[in-house]
């Protein structure tokens, strides 16, 4: 894990466009970068109602996490115009066609699927920290697919004393933030886990939504260097 500290933080150069910024604006977006996390991940399987993706994504966006996907199977592929809108320039948001697809990719990436589930037992205070966790919550009508119980490494319940007896996906993945992401800063020393290399780039991005003249700007600057 890393043990990254304000000290020893240093951008790899100087981004011209830094000039053009506020301070505040600059002190914002670094202490966001610094705070990513993106050894957890949101999967939304199938979800229908894009109001509850775009909470979702707002969610987690505020916990600090950076990478998002959406898998669309039966329901979903209604709502990906509206997921490709809502997923502001804050997340990087990557669609799927299909359970199967989604979990192969992210695997493959070394993400262990973390599956919440009403069927389940076991909690998630109890579950030891994998290094990388896709954390699953289902649609509002059937919840998770059988076919991701079946992929999942791990599936968790949140404990329901009332008389209801689900939580809203939103309020579920919200709940299940709450348990995960502070025990992760906390191995993280309170920071985050983005690579130096992904958070210039973001930054670089990130200094462009700031500037509406961005382009302009940089071709500018770049004239005046050559
Ligand atoms: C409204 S619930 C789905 C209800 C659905 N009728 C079912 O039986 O699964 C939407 C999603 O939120 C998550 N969820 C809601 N309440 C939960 C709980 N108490 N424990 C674990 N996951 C929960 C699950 O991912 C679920 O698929």
């Amino acid at each position: 894990m890393s043990e990254r500290n304000d000290a020893d933080f240093r951008w790899p150069a100087i981004d011209p466009l830094d000039a053009y910024t506020t301070p505040e604006r600059l002190a914002r977006i670094d202490a966001v970068l610094r705070h990513r996390i993106v050894s957890i991940t949101t999967v939304f399987e199938d979800v229908f109602d894009p109001h509850n993706i775009a909470a979702g994504l707002r969610t987690s966006e505020g916990y600090g996490l950076h990478d998002i996907h959406v898998i669309h199977n039966q329901f979903g592929m209604r709502s990906s115009s509206t997921v490709a809108k809502s997923a502001d320039q804050w997340l990087d948001v990557r669609q799927h066609s299909s359970t199967q697809e989604a979990v192969q990719a992210l695997k493959a990436q070394g993400f262990a699927i973390w599956v919440s589930d009403l069927q389940a037992t076991e909690t998630l205070t109890e579950m030891p920290l994998d290094p990388r966790i896709a954390l699953v919550v289902g649609n509002a009508k059937v919840g998770i697919s059988e076919e991701m119980r079946a992929l999942a490494d791990r599936r968790y319940i949140l404990p329901m004393y009332g008389m209801v007896q689900s939580y809203n996906l939103s309020v579920a993945l919200a709940i299940s933030l709450e348990q995960l992401v502070p025990r992760r800063r906390a191995e993280l020393h309170g920071w985050g886990d983005m690579s130096l290399a992904r958070m210039w780039a973001l930054r670089q991005r990130w200094l462009e939504f700031s500037q509406r003249h961005a382009d302009a700007l940089r071709r500018a600057l770049q004239q005046e260097q050559a």
